[in-house]
This record gives structure tokens, C-alpha cells and sequence, in this order.
């Protein structure tokens, strides 16, 4: 059977959506789910993924190792099996392992200056958590294509590079494609890690045929890692090949992911967005300054306010005749470090709005939650959005925000994005460090005209409109047809 007629098999940490105690089903959020979700409802698709909540692991029980029909809230119905791990090596591997470690590493969050100790309690995350859950979705996906021929399977993301290896192990002739969602970074910040540790998570993942990134250079750091960081190993940067000690090659391509524009124009235009429209526009000042994030360290939310409250102090002819939104869904809250970091990010807040505001106008409105249909409202009258992450894999906000747009609202970038590879051209790009050049960038878009405003917007869409993701996984099953050819 051609890969493209195979039903798929598809692993994840996350999935489309998870249950909650009181038994409502949430959206999965970030940046992954958005990908998979459309892929996942139009194709004949098994979506193997950890079960993440008691309501989760409830229906893997109930379910005894079936994929079970979900729908999302989101829309969309998807064939699901959820992996309930114990619970105790699932919380090592996720708040321990993938987030902080994993994580951090792969967004450059540590320094030499404030690396983390690595103690018995780190080992242990990654060999009693990391790979337990890795075990448990291996075994799900190796009876997932037991009597299957020729399977394809489709890995996503850092909580599964030990997948692979286990996978490969059990069925050599299976077809494992790893997309990697976030950035990889270069050589010396591996180095973090235990190297026995560090060459698990890299024979785990050279167990694939095929890894893919968002873009060319997380590509390229990757391919210099294997050099650097590796031996035994075999790497060639023209045809983007690594040859493993055991004579299989892997190719490392890069397939930029692009959002689902039809739908998510569709969301745009529901009745419940429109309610949250009435609300935005009764409280509106001239101007709206828009951020939409999981409350994630790398995406530089406090250097954002700390812009902001720059560009207030230096324009004062702004006060009152602006509003920036910051819609923030609180994320991994049971790692100290995000803890922490949603504390930071409303003691700031408070700071500027004490700084700056009057008894009529408070500069910074900060809302903590998930509500895909609030975000879709306010992406529909932003004036300015902000996307200033440290690093980040692509960052989707920064797609979905102009397709639904009504405003020619400009997009402030971090060239740090892998969107700016694609987007950077009709946007105002950032250094997402340097705050004066950040505010200065929230001054020039308030006052850039119209003409100009329009040119910018109708190029952001006009690239964000070109593909779909039916065109991202297409791209990637070519390659798989080729490979196997
Ligand atoms: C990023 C990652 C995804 C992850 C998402 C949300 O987009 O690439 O793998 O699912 O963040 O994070 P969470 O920890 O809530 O799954």
C-alpha cells in the first residue's frame, strides 16, 4: 500500500483533546494539537497519545488498549488511544524531563551561568519517567500496527525521542518519520546534559528514517550536533543525511508548518466570537496592542510589557489611546519555573498599570485563559500583534492573527520565530532582547499609514494563504515514498 492510502499512525504526548474531572472534553492547546488535529480528522488516522488527565486515564481504562471516537470542541472527530503511564514516571518525565529540561535546552532557557545541577533526582527523571512513557506509547504503537505491512508511523515532538529506537527494535521494516515541533539548538547546549543520557535521546531518535524541523536552520543545528556531539556517526550537510554505525541513512528535512486558515477563519465567524467582539468594542481606545501565548518562558512576555511601558514613558501622547491585550493560557503550572514565571508576569503587570494608568484607563489588560474564541475576537480588531518569543519552533499566533484580521493590523516578529523565515519580509522584526528597539517598533506601527499598513497585511496573507497542513503532510509523505522507493 502507497504511504499515502496507509492509515497512519500518529504518536504524541499530547492529543487533540483531553477529558476533564467533571467529564467536559478540552481542546488540546499548542502548537502541536493545531497541527495534527486537521491531519488526524480527514485521514484514516490512529492518534496514539498520553492520557494526561484522571478523565483521560478513565477512558483508557474503560476503552482496554482500543482507540475510542473523540470529537473536539474544536470540531473534528478523531480515532484516539490514550496511554495512561503510572502516574508517578509520567510526572518525572513531563515536569521533570521534557519541561524544564528538554524544553529549556531547546530554547537556549539555560546558560552556562544558570545550568541546572544534575543530581540523582534529574538521572532518575529521565530513566524512571522519560522512558517509561516512552516505553508505554512504544508498546502502544508496536500493537497498534501489529499485521499491519509496511507501517508508517508519525513521531511528534521532545517528549518522544526514546520512541523511536523502541519502536525500530520491535518491527524493523516499520516506516518512523519524527517532526520535531521546536527549535533545535546548537551543539554546546546539549552539552547540559549527562552525555549517556545525551547519546540515548540521539540513538532513540537516529532510529528514525526521517526527522523533520519547522526550518532550515534547526536543520542545520541539528545535523551539527550529530557531528559534534556524536561518535560513530557519519553526517552530510549537501544531502542532509546522517549514516548511523549500523549503515541506515536518515534524512533531516524541514517541512515550516502553515496553519489551517479556512478554519480558523471559520471560528472567526461564529456567534460566540461575536459576543466577545460586542465586549472588545464597547471598552476599545483607538488603539489595540495584541499577545496570544501559553504563559511560556520563551515567549518573552515580560520583556514585552517591559517594551510597552518604554514606549509609553517615550510617547506620552499615547496615554490613554491605548490597550494591550495580553491573552495568556497558563501552561505546565506544576514546574516551578512556570510557576514563577506567571507571578513575574502579573507583578509586572501591576507595576506598569500603576506606572501608567488613570482612573479611566488601564494600559495592560492580562487575561489568563484558554478561550480559542476570545483570542479569534481580538484577533479580528488587533492594530498590532505581538510575537517577541526568545526562540520559538514556528509560533502559529503569528499565522493566525493576520488571516482573521480586519484592521491591517501590523505583526511586530522575533526573528527568532521560525515564522519570521517565511513572514519576516512584511513584518516589523525584533531582536526580542533589545526592549528600545521592541518599543520603538510598537511607536512605528501605531503610526504607520495606511497605505503601508495595507501592503504589509495583504503579503502576510498572501503567504500564510498559499498551503495548508493537507500540504505540509503531503510534502512529508512524498518524501516518505521517496525514501522507501
Ligand atoms: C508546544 C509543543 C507541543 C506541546 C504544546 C503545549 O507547542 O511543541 O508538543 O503540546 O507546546 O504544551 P503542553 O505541555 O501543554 O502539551
Amino acid at each position: 500500500m502507497s504511504p499515502e492510502n496507509a492509515p497512519l499512525v500518529l504518536v504524541s504526548n499530547r492529543g487533540p483533546v483531553t477529558y476533564e474531572d467533571d467529564g467536559t472534553v478540552k481542546r488540546g492547546t499548542g502548537g502541536l494539537v493545531t497541527a495534527l488535529t486537521g491531519l488526524a480528522s480527514h485521514r484514516d488516522a490512529v492518534w496514539i497519545a498520553s492520557a494526561l488527565t484522571d478523565g483521560d486515564a478513565e477512558r483508557a481504562r474503560e476503552a482496554g488498549g482500543k482507540p475510542i471516537e473523540v470529537t473536539s470542541p474544536a470540531g473534528g472527530t478523531y480515532s484516539v488511544k490514550l496511554v495512561a503511564s503510572d502516574p508517578a514516571a509520567y510526572d518525572r518525565f513531563y515536569n521533570i524531563f521534557a519541561n524544564p529540561m528538554l524544553w529549556f535546552i531547546q530554547h537556549y532557557l539555560w546558560d552556562l551561568s544558570n545550568a541546572p545541577d544534575i543530581r540523582r533526582h534529574e538521572v532518575e527523571a529521565f530513566e524512571w519517567g522519560y522512558n517509561v512513557v516512552n516505553e508505554d506509547l512504544a508498546d502502544a504503537v508496536v500493537e497498534q500496527i501489529d499485521g499491519v505491512d509496511d507501517p508508517v508511523v508519525m513521531i511528534h515532538d521532545y517528549h518522544l525521542y526514546t520512541l523511536p529506537g523502541l519502536v525500530r527494535k520491535a518491527r524493523p521494516d516499520a516506516f518512523l518519520h519524527h517532526f520535531v515541533h521546536i527549535p533545535w539548538t546548537q551543539p554546546d547546549a546539549w552539552r547540559v546534559l549527562p552525555t549517556r543520557i545525551r547519546n540515548d535521546l540521539y540513538e532513540g531518535l537516529l532510529a528514525n528514517d526521517i526527522i523533520g524541523f519547522h526550518t532550515r536552520s534547526y536543520r542545520w543545528n541539528f545535523l551539527q550536533c550529530c557531528r559534534d556531539l556524536l561518535e560513530g556517526y557519519e553526517v552530510d550537510f549537501d544531502a542532509g543525511i546522517v549514516r548511523t554505525p549500523d549503515g541506515r541513512e536518515v534524512w533531516i528535512r524541514h517541512y515550516p508548518l502553515p496553519i489551517d486558515w479556512n478554519a480558523t477563519r471559520n471560528v472567526a465567524s461564529s456567534p460566540r466570537v461575536s459576543e466577545f467582539e460586542g465586549q472588545l468594542l464597547r471598552r476599545r481606545r483607538d488603539h489595540l496592542i495584541l499577545r496570544v501565548d501559553r504563559a511560556d518562558l520563551s515567549k518573552n512576555v515580560l520583556r514585552g510589557f517591559s517594551a510597552f511601558d518604554l514606549f509609553l514613558e517615550q510617547h506620552p501622547e499615547f496615554s490613554e489611546r491605548v490597550t494591550f491585550m495580553a491573552q495568556l493560557m497558563p501552561s505546565r503550572t506544576d514546574v516551578p519555573e512556570y510557576a514563577e514565571y506567571l507571578e513575574r508576569i502579573e507583578a509586572l503587570v501591576a507595576v506598569v498599570n500603576h506606572r501608567h494608568g488613570t482612573p479611566d484607563w488601564m494600559p495592560i489588560h492580562l487575561k489568563l485563559r484558554d478561550d480559542l474564541e476570545e483570542a479569534m475576537a481580538s484577533y479580528k480588531h488587533y492594530d498590532v500583534l505581538m510575537v517577541n518569543a526568545m526562540f520559538d519552533g514556528m509560533n502559529l499566533v503569528a499565522k493566525e492573527g493576520p488571516v482573521v484580521n480586519e484592521r491591517n493590523g501590523v505583526s511586530i516578529l522575533s526573528e527568532n520565530t521560525g515564522a519570521h523565515e517565511e513572514l519576516g519580509e512584511f513584518a516589523l522584526s525584533v531582536n526580542p532582547f533589545d526592549i528600545q528597539e521592541t518599543a520603538d517598533s510598537i511607536h512605528a506601527a501605531l503610526t504607520m499609514d495606511a497605505a503601508e499598513r495595507a501592503r504589509r497585511a495583504d503579503g502576510l496573507r498572501a503567504i500564510i494563504t498559499q498551503r495548508d497542513p493537507g500540504d505540509w503532510i503531503d510534502w512529508q509523505l512524498e518524501d516518505i515514498r521517496k525514501k522507501r522507493a
